[in-house]
């Protein structure tokens, strides 16, 4: 038998940093993200005679998984396996059509896809009914928290156990300014549990949750530049986080500081200008509304980009 699913990534505007449960991947704090179409995991599912592995899927960029990585990923397909009563071995293959690892949220679209190709299998092989995109993010959860957003589009909030649809009526394109694609020396679960030892986590929560109300009645209300304000002082929140640390860390570089200080030169000059964030890692998220278009062609013409959707 042979499974083939996929799913997108998504960058949060309002991030998920640090757990309430380390083993099930709650968070302390709601998140809100735009998900990212074109930005996709795509993974087959074939039954082996072999002891389940995973392999990279040919016809896309190469990805490589560290040993730990590699571990985490059989680990939640096992525990699919378990939950649904999958009977077998399987080889995984996957890989993304965008870089890895370096803060376009891989590990998002990687076990999205995955939780949805096990399900189908599941389905497929008749042991479960088709389950809901609610419990499809519930479980996707305990592999990697960021990738329960994935089954919402475009827009996803997540509280607690699950994500959820978030109805806001604004259509936004994305694009992410590639300044680094080497694998990030600090990973996100390790962040997770580094940031606690930061003096700046205190009211970390309290800060995220008002920032979200904050954001979401700024997009309901068509206030673009209060909406910038909001995603620009919560990534430098989270990146700070970071840096305080015990021991600090970071990902920003010098070419992310260059295209933030152009950002935020455009705003100063046009009094308008694309949302930014950034995820875990040194490239730069942007988001415009559809009358920017003509725009974006020229604030983004020097940068080696990614438009991922439209
Ligand atoms: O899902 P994880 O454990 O890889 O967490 C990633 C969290 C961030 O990407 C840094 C922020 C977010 O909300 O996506």
């Amino acid at each position: 038998m042979k499974i083939a699913a996929s799913a997108p990534s998504n960058i949060a505007l309002i991030k998920y940093m640090g757990k309430a449960s380390e083993a099930s991947n709650l968070p302390v704090n709601p998140s809100l993200s735009l998900t990212l179409e074109n930005l996709r995991s795509f993974i087959t599912l074939e039954s082996s005679s072999k002891p389940d592995a995973w392999t990279p899927l040919v016809g896309y960029p190469e990805v490589t998984l560290s040993e730990r990585g590699h571990q985490k990923f059989l680990a939640h397909f096992a525990r699919l396996k378990e939950l649904w009563k999958i009977k077998g071995n399987y080889t995984i293959s996957s890989a993304n059509n965008f870089p890895a690892d370096c803060g376009i949220a891989s590990s998002a679209s990687s076990y999205a896809a995955l939780t949805r190709a096990t399900h189908d299998l599941a389905v497929e092989s008749g042991t479960i009914q088709v389950q809901s995109a609610a419990e499809l993010s519930r479980l996707s959860r305990l592999g990697s928290g960021s990738s329960c957003r994935s089954f919402f589009s475009p827009w996803a909030l997540w509280k607690g156990e699950g994500a959820e649809a978030l109805p806001l009526n604004v259509k936004v394109e994305h694009a992410v300014i590639l300044v680094g694609e080497e694998r990030k020396e600090v990973s996100s679960s390790e962040a997770h549990l580094r940031v606690n030892g930061s003096m700046l986590f205190e009211g970390r929560v309290q800060r995220a949750t008002a920032r979200l109300e904050l954001l979401i009645q700024a997009l309901q209300n068509g206030n673009w530049k209060s909406g910038f304000e909001i995603c620009w002082a919560e990534f430098w929140d989270m990146h700070a986080l970071f840096e305080t640390s015990q021991p600090s860390f970071g990902y920003m570089n010098s070419d992310t500081l260059t295209v933030l200080e152009l950002m935020r030169g455009i705003w100063r000059r046009d009094g308008d200008g694309p949302i930014v964030t950034m995820d875990a890692g040194p490239n730069v998220h942007v988001l415009l509304r559809p009358d920017q278009t003509a725009k974006a062609a020229e604030w983004l013409q020097s940068f080696h980009h990614i438009k991922s959707w439209s």
